[in-house]
Formats: C-alpha cells, structure tokens, sequence
C-alpha cells in the first residue's frame, strides 16, 4: 500500500466506492451521485486546505484518505474499497497519512456501530473525544480526536511502507 496524489480518474474509482451498499450502511452516509461526486472532487481538490491522498494497492485504485477544515476543525476520512477490506489496508492507508498530515488535533466522526472504522482510528492513536454523540439524519456520529504526534500502530507493518511518488502529476485543477 502506498498513497500518492490524487489523478484525474480517480474520482470515478471513489465513485463506486463510496455507493456500495454495504459502505453507505457501514459509514452512516448519504452516498453521492456520479455527477456530485465528481464535483466533489473537483473543488476538494481546488481547495488548498484539503489533503487528499489516493490509497494506492498493487496498482490498483483501493480508496481515499482525506483531511480538510470545518467549523475551526481539522478533519479526516477516508472510504477503502469493499475488495480490500479486512486485510489491513485501511490501517496502513491511515498511518500512512497521520505521517503526511501535521495538523492536530484531528477529528473523525463515525458512526458509532463502525466497528471497523473505530478499531482503525484505535490502532492509529485517535480516542473518544469528551463530546456528546451527534444524532444526523444517516446516523448517530462520535467524535474521535488524535492528538498526539502520529505513531504508526504494528499492524501496518504488514503493508509495505508507503511513499510519495513525485512521478505522478496532481490531478489537473482545469480537468473537467
Ligand atoms: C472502515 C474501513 C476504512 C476499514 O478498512 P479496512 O481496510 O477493512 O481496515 P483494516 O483491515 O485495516 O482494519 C479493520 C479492523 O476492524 C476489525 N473488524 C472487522 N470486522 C469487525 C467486527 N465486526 N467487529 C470488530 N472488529 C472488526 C478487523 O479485525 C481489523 O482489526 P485488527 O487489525 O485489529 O484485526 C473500510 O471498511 C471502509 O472503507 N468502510 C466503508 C466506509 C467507512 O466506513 N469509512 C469510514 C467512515 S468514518
């Protein structure tokens, strides 16, 4: 596993991501139309404040990881593709990027059944902030901050370690 850059295509890979049926009910989302996510996209990655690194396995497309601010908040997430679930890819993919991303503290609301998103965030040094639940419309949300310098959890050792490529361009901001 390795993160690198976010290409021009890649929104069509997190286009399927993200509308899997059992992704939505695990995240506790409302998933995005082709068209939405690709403008999503567009301006996530015309906005200079988002960090958006594509998690890249075996030359494949197998999700995101991303950081941006709101409400005075630095925030990450991230969605992994169905295939590669269970097999330490979203771990890596997020140590991996607690080690690109300065900013802390940082914060992560998840849906408070995402077990395998909790334990993630737990293998990579997040812990229940002092915050009541949200209860949005998709799901009831906990607040997971990481304060602490990025410590990479044992487990990601199993992936190789990740590496920026400077061969691979950014995606275009002009690509339409
Ligand atoms: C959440 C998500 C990123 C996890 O990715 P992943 O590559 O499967 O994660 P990993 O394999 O690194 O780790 C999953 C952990 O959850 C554990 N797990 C899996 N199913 C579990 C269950 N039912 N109960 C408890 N733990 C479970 C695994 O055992 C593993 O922990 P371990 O390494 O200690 O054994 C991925 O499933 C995903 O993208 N889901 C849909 C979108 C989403 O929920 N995004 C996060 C929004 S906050």
């Amino acid at each position: 596993m390795r993160l690198r850059s976010v290409q021009a295509a890649d929104h069509n890979s997190f286009f399927g991501h993200q509308a899997d049926p059992e992704a939505v009910r695990m995240g506790g989302y409302t998933p995005r139309g082709r068209k939405e996510n690709r403008e999503h996209w567009l301006s996530l990655l015309a906005d200079p404040t988002v960090n958006a690194r594509t998690t890249w396995v075996d030359d494949l497309n197998a999700g995101h990881v991303s950081a941006w601010t709101h409400n005075e908040k630095r925030q990450i997430g991230y969605v992994i593709a169905k295939d590669f679930w269970g097999q330490g890819v979203g771990t890596a993919a997020l140590a991996a990027f607690l080690d690109e991303e300065d900013h802390r503290s940082l914060w992560a609301f998840v849906a408070h059944d995402n077990v395998r998103s909790l334990r993630v965030l737990d293998k990579c040094g997040f812990e229940r902030a002092d915050q009541p639940a949200q209860d949005t419309s998709d799901a009831i949300h906990v607040a997971m901050r990481h304060d602490a310098a990025a410590t990479r959890p044992a487990e990601a050792g199993r992936a190789q370690q990740p590496q920026r490529d400077p061969d691979i361009q950014e995606l275009s901001r002009s690509t339409a």
